[in-house]
């Protein structure tokens, strides 16, 4: 069995970089260890504040921010985070090397139900400068340096890139490391299955609407095949899912809110998704184009996000041309 330093000293990944991904990872476990426990440890419920875009925090949204900026600030390699629960992004070791961004704990209305779960995380180079600021961290997707989530589910899985393919690891009980199970994820071109919010449906744009019924009209339909649906509720099981047998997730723009360009978050949920989807041979959009191309506006930024089986997202795409 290959563990996660060994299988990335192959890719002659820099030594920082792993050593970095590592301490995120050692992180995530204690995190699983922790949920685990769930309401024997009094982590359950709310925390009875509301984070900078006006949701309100569970306590373990912000205990795992707390641990996760914990652990990144005793590497001395990280110069700065940003995360979902801060409203700035957090100096951490000026002579650190890289930037991470991350959403400590995805899908929190998934808590207290006991069900899935994650942490996504998206790392960058840090640039030349003494003071970093939210606007050092707007950068495309496309030079994010690694990408990542951890699902806490039956299994804890941690899926990696570094630009070198996208990558499952299981998290071993046992030695508590990540080992390799899926060397290079593909997802398949094509898929009979999709995941969206229906009970959002009139708010969608007109396109999206066409669209979706499109798919919901099956094997009499335009689309002449029978669609089947599924919606995790936590984009890190959508996309989990998508990874490992394909299908279509989309979280598109609507009109609940006009200030929202959609629900999902550009820096730490759909730029790190996207790099995984595409290095897995998939496609990751807004409604126009490739998410890795947008050029940041503000770190917690929203876009629309519509990624998965690569034919089937070009599909839906065109709908929007
Ligand atoms: P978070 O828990 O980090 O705020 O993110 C939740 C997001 C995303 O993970 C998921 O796909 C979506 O919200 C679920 O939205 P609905 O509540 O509309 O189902
Ligand atoms: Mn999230
Ligand atoms: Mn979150």
């Amino acid at each position: 069995m290959t563990i996660l330093s060994t299988h990335l000293e192959n890719q002659n990944t820099d030594p920082s970089l792993t050593a970095l991904i590592q301490s995120i990872t050692v992180c995530c476990a204690d995190i699983a260890d922790l949920l685990k426990h769930g309401p024997m440890n009094d982590i359950l419920g709310m925390a009875g504040a509301e984070n900078v875009q006006g949701e309100d925090q569970k306590k373990l949204d912000v205990i795992s921010n707390d641990m996760l900026k914990e652990a990144l600030a005793n590497t001395g390699l990280v110069k700065a985070i940003a995360s979902e629960e801060e409203e700035h992004c957090v100096p951490s070791d000026p002579d650190g090397k890289f930037l991470v961004l991350f959403d400590p704990l995805d899908g929190s209305s998934n808590i207290d139900i006991n069900s899935l779960v994650g942490t996504i995380f998206s790392i960058y180079a840090a640039p030349e400068k003494e003071t970093i600021e939210d606007t050092d961290f707007l950068i495309a997707g496309r030079k994010q340096l690694a990408a990542g989530y951890v699902l806490y589910g039956p299994s804890v899985i941690l899926t990696l890139t570094t630009g070198h393919g996208t990558h499952m690891y299981m998290l071993d009980q046992n030695s508590n490391a990540f080992l390799l199970f899926v060397d290079g994820v593909q997802i398949p071109r094509e898929t009979k299955e999709f995941a969206i919010n229906a009970a959002n449906q009139r708010h969608w744009a007109e396109p999206m609407q066409l669209y979706i019924s499109d798919l919901l009209k099956g094997e009499t339909g335009p689309r002449q095949k029978n669609f089947n649906m599924r919606w995790v509720a936590a984009m890190v099981g959508d996309v989990h899912r998508i990874l490992c047998r394909g299908g279509l997730f989309t979280y598109p723009w609507d009109k609940k809110d006009p200030d929202k360009a959609g629900k999902l978050r550009l820096m730490y949920e759909a730029n790190p998704m996207a790099l995984l989807t595409e290095q897995a041979g998939g496609a990751a959009f807004t409604d126009e184009l490739p998410i890795l191309d947008i050029d940041p506006e503000h770190i917690h930024q929203r876009v629309p996000v519509i990624l998965g089986s690569s034919e089937e997202v070009n599909i839906c795409v065109n709908y929007h041309r």
